[in-house]
C-alpha cells in the first residue's frame, strides 16, 4: 500500500517537524511527509524539510485579508501535493472552523502539556507557577477552538525542584519528539476511531509503567 501523504506545518524551529521527517524515513513507517508549509519565511524548520529534500512552501497569513483566504491558499497547496493528513508542529496560526471542518479528524496537533490542562501560550511558566508535580505533552486531533480535540497520546514529565521553563521545556521537547511519530503512524495505520469525541488507538498497548509518582517515595 502507498504511504499516506502528509503536509506539516510550521512557524519556527522545526524541531518536531525533524522528528516526523527522521521516523519517515524508515522504509517501514507508513507516512511520507510529502510538503512542509511555513507561514514565515524565516522558519529555521524549513532548512530540515529542505535537507531530507522535502518541498517547502511559504504562504505568509499577512498577504492575505482574512483567516479563510490564508487557509484556503494552504490547502490549495496541500491538495495539489496529494495530502490526506496535516500535522501541526509549532503552527502559530489559529486555523478557521471551516477549514477544520474540512479536515475534520484528519489534522495533528502536538502541545506541551497534559491537555486538557495548559492550552495556549507560556505553559511551562504557567505549570511552573502553579506547582503542579506531573506535567507532559500530548498529541491530538484539531478541533477549532485552539488546543482542543481527541487526545491520541500523551507522555508524562516530571517537574523537578531547580526546573525554569528553559530547562522543562527541553525535557518536555524530547518527550514531544517521540511521541508525535507514534501518533502519525497510528492515524497513517488507519488505526484511529473517534467515538463521541474520544480518539480509540485500535491494538494500542497499556503502558509498563502504571504510575509515575513525583517526588519518589
Ligand atoms: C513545541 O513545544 C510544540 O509542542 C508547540 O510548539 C513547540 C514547537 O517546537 N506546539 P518545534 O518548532 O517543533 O521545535
Amino acid at each position: 500500500m502507498a504511504d499516506v501523504k502528509v503536509a506539516v506545518l510550521i512557524s519556527g524551529r522545526g524541531s518536531n517537524l525533524k522528528a516526523l521527517l527522521d521516523a519517515a524515513r524508515v522504509p517501514a513507517f507508513p507516512a511520507e511527509i510529502a510538503l512542509v508549509i511555513a507561514n514565515r519565511p524565516q522558519a529555521q524548520g524549513l532548512a530540515h524539510a529542505q535537507a531530507a529534500g522535502v518541498e517547502t512552501q511559504v504562504v505568509e497569513h499577512r498577504g492575505f485579508p482574512d483567516r479563510d483566504a490564508f487557509d484556503r491558499a494552504m490547502e490549495r497547496e496541500i491538495r495539489r501535493a496529494g495530502c490526506e493528513l496535516i500535522c501541526l508542529a509549532g503552527f502559530m496560526r489559529l486555523l478557521g472552523a471551516a477549514f477544520t471542518e474540512r479536515w475534520r479528524d484528519r489534522i495533528l496537533n502536538i502541545h506541551p502539556s497534559l491537555l486538557p490542562a495548559f492550552p495556549g501560550l507560556d505553559t511551562h511558566q504557567r505549570v511552573l507557577d502553579a506547582g503542579i508535580r506531573i506535567t507532559g505533552c500530548s498529541v491530538h486531533i484539531v478541533r477549532p477552538t485552539v488546543d482542543s480535540g481527541p487526545i491520541l497520546v500523551q507522555a508524562a514529565v516530571p517537574v523537578l525542584p531547580d526546573d525554569d521553563a528553559a530547562r522543562l521545556a527541553d525535557r518536555v521537547l524530547t518527550q514531544e519528539h517521540r511521541i508525535y511519530p507514534l501518533a502519525l503512524r497510528w492515524m497513517a495505520e488507519g488505526r484511529v476511531r473517534v467515538v463521541n469525541e474520544r480518539a480509540i488507538v485500535d491494538g494500542a498497548r497499556a503502558p509498563s509503567s502504571l504510575a509515575l509518582i513525583n517526588p519518589s517515595p
